[in-house]
C-alpha cells in the first residue's frame, strides 16, 4: 500500500523458497472450480475472504493474472499517496505498520489470519485481486468500496502468463503449445481469463466501478492516470500526474524491480509491450482464440473496450 515495499519483497522472495520443492501435482488446488497456485494461496484463507469486511473508502484493484497488477498497483499508491500529501512522519508509520501487520500483496495470498490483520490497517486499503467477482467478498459491493477492473487483450495476456510460468520453479513448466491449450481451458491460476471478463463485464456499468485497459495506459498513460484518478476522486495537479507517469514506466519500474519485488523482478516486469503475442502464435492458435473472443466476449461492454480487432489482428 505504501510505496516501500520491502515486506513484499521478503514474501515472494520466500514463496520462491518455499516453492523450489514442490511436487508438480502439488501445484495447483481447486477451489469453487477454480485452480490456485498453492505456494500462493491456500483454501483456509479464501474461506476466510468471504467474511471479509470491505471499507467504503477501499480502492480494489481487479485484474486476471498478467494483465499489468503489478503496474496498476504501483500507480494507484503513487496516486493516493500523492492526493492524501501524507507527511514524511505518515509514511514511515504506514510502511511500520505493514511490516507489522505482514500485509501481503493480493487479497487471496497468505494465511487466513491476514483478513483480521487487514482489519487493523488504519490508512486507505488499496487491495489487490485475482479472483472473479464470484469468490470476492461481497462486502466489496454491498460496502460500494470502489473497484478498478483491468483488462488486457487476450493474445498478450496468455504468452505473459506462459514466459511467468515457465520462470518460477512453483508454476508447471510447459511448452507453448501446451500452455495455450491450458489457457484456453481455464487450465492455469485463476482459472479461464474468458470467465473472468464475462462476469466483470456484468458488473462495468456500476456507479463504483470502472474498467481500464492495459493497451490504453501504453497508448496514452497521462490520459489513463487522469481517468483513475477523477474516478477514484483524487484531485491532482499535471505536474502530480507528469511525475507518477514518469515513475511508473516500464524502464523506471524495471530498473527497481529487485527492491520493490524481491527475486520475481526481472519475471514480473519482462517486455511491457503491446502484440508480443505475435512472437509465439500460430495461425491455428490465432483462429482458434478469435472464435473464443467472438463467442464468449465480442459485442459485450469489456469485449468493445479490448479493442481486439486493434490489438489481436494482424
Ligand atoms: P509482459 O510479460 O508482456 O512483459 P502482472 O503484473 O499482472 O503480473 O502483469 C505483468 C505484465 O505487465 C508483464 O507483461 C510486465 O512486463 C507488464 N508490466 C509491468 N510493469 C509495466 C509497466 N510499467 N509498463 C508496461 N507494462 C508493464
Amino acid at each position: 500500500m505504501a510505496k516501500n515495499r520491502q515486506h513484499v519483497a521478503e514474501f515472494m522472495d520466500k514463496v520462491m523458497v518455499d516453492g523450489a520443492n514442490m511436487r508438480k501435482e502439488d501445484t495447483y488446488f481447486s477451489y469453487k472450480g477454480v485452480l490456485y497456485p498453492t505456494a500462493l494461496c491456500n483454501p483456509e484463507t479464501l474461506q476466510a475472504l468471504e467474511s471479509f469486511e470491505a471499507r467504503m473508502d477501499d480502492v480494489v484493484l481487479a485484474g486476471y493474472p498478467k494483465t499489468g497488477t503489478n503496474w496498476l498497483d504501483h500507480i494507484l499508491s503513487s496516486l493516493e499517496s500523492a492526493a492524501t500529501k501524507y507527511t514524511e512522519e505518515e509514511m514511515k508509520q504506514r510502511i511500520a505498520i505493514e511490516k507489522e501487520l505482514a500485509l501481503v500483496p493480493r487479497l487471496e495470498f497468505g494465511d487466513p489470519e491476514m483478513c483480521k490483520r487487514l482489519n487493523k490497517y488504519p490508512y486507505r486499503r488499496i487491495l489487490l485481486t485475482h479472483l472473479h467477482p464470484h469468490a470476492l467478498p461481497t462486502s466489496i459491493f454491498k460496502n460500494k468500496a470502489k473497484v478498478l477492473v483491468l483488462i488486457r487483450n487476450p493474445k498478450d495476456t496468455a504468452v505473459s502468463y506462459f514466459h511467468f510460468s515457465n520462470n518460477l520453479f512453483f508454476l508447471p513448466t510447459s511448452t507453448w503449445d501446451q500452455f495455450f491449450t491450458d489457457f484456453m481451458n481455464g487450465k492455469v491460476g485463476c482459472g479461464s481469463y474468458f470467465d473472468y471478463v464475462a462476469e466483470w463485464d456484468k458488473y462495468v456499468n456500476d456507479a463504483n466501478i470502472m474498467a481500464i485497459c492495459y493497451e490504453e495506459l501504453k497508448e496514452d498513460l497521462n490520459l489513463g492516470l487522469k481517468k483513475i484518478a477523477k474516478f477514484l476522486g483524487f484531485s491532482l495537479t499535471e505536474e502530480e500526474i507528469k511525475s507518477v507517469a514518469e515513475k511508473s514506466s516500464f524502464k523506471a519500474m524495471k530498473e527497481k524491480s529487485s527492491e520493490t519485488h524481491g527475486s520475481f523482478g526481472d519475471t514480473f516486469f519482462r517486455k511491457g509491450t503491446v502484440g508480443d503475442w505475435k512472437s509465439l502464435f500460430s495461425e491455428a492458435q490465432n483462429q482458434e482464440m478469435d472464435r473464443r473472443f467472438e463467442e464468449c466476449l465480442a459485442g459485450t461492454k469489456l469485449g468493445v473496450k479490448i479493442k481486439y480487432d486493434t490489438y489481436c489482428k494482424v
